[in-house]
């Protein structure tokens, strides 16, 4: 698995070069900071709409089941991407290989919106890292209510029927130190006074599964990997059926 630093994965095809062309342009002067700033969608960051989940007007051309448009607040989300996103992630701009950041069913099927969890959708969580847009970028970003709304909007999609996972089976302390004993029986005998156990049973028995499960697994690989003095990246390897240990 490549291993994503804070600047998201940089390859040498894909990186800050396919930006040029739009850097290159030099973005409109801010003439008032201060002024609260309209979003095409309608509303602005100082006057929030009292009740964004409203369905939004029927308008020319209105589709009810873009998310993009349905709900005032949809149309919101629609317009800070455009405001700060689009220059480098649509028509025909491609950075990071993303040209339909205004496009919902192409960022559902990238993977780049996973309804209904916004931390596992790299939209917003390039927002809140505050890596998206890119540090160089500094007249147009979006403000700390806007990437809340664009949350809050994600949060609110009904989640994907693939999303649904079966409870992994509860897994005793002694289970546990059983499936440790016996893997590490096969083991080198120089291996073994090294070989070190971690496991993520204790979110399966509280229930997780699926998604859930897949993100302790990969913090447990982080925080492996975080305190490594090795040169590379290593992943952890599963030893019993549920990929727990
Ligand atoms: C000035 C150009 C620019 C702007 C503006 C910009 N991006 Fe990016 N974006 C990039 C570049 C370059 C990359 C590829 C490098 C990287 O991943 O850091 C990228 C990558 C990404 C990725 C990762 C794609 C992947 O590989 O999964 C996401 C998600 C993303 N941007 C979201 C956004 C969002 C959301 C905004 C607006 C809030 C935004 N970007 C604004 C240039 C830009």
């Amino acid at each position: 698995m490549a291993m994503a630093c804070s600047f998201g994965e940089i390859d040498g095809t894909d990186g800050f070069n396919d930006v040029d062309p739009v850097t290159n342009t030099p973005t409109p002067a801010v003439t008032d900071p201060g002024a609260p700033v309209v979003t095409p969608g309608g509303g602005s960051t100082n006057n929030p709409v009292t009740n964004p989940g409203a369905p939004a007007p029927v308008g020319q051309g209105f589709d009810a089941d873009d998310p993009f448009q349905s709900t005032i607040l949809g149309q919101q989300v629609k317009g800070i991407i455009e405001q700060n996103c689009a220059q480098c992630h649509a028509n025909g701009a491609k950075s990071g290989d993303m040209d339909y950041i205004t496009d919902f069913e192409s960022l559902v099927k990238n993977g780049k919106i996973v309804p209904g969890v916004k931390e596992d959708s790299q939209l917003y969580a390039r927002m809140v890292q505050n890596s998206m847009p890119p540090a160089f970028q500094r007249d147009q970003r979006p403000t700390f209510q806007q990437i809340d709304q664009v949350g809050q909007w994600i949060d609110e999609l009904p989640g994907l029927a693939s999303d649904e996972c079966e409870p992994v089976a509860l897994m005793t302390s002694d289970e546990q130190i059983q499936a440790m004993a016996e893997d590490t029986a096969k083991l080198d005998v120089e291996d073994q006074p090294f070989t070190r156990y971690l496991t993520v049973s204790y979110s399966s028995n509280a229930g997780a599964c699926g998604r859930e499960l897949d993100r302790q697994r990969y913090a447990l690989m982080k925080g492996i990997n975080s305190v490594s003095t090795e040169t590379s990246i290593g992943n952890p390897q599963p030893i019993d059926k549920n990929n727990l240990i």
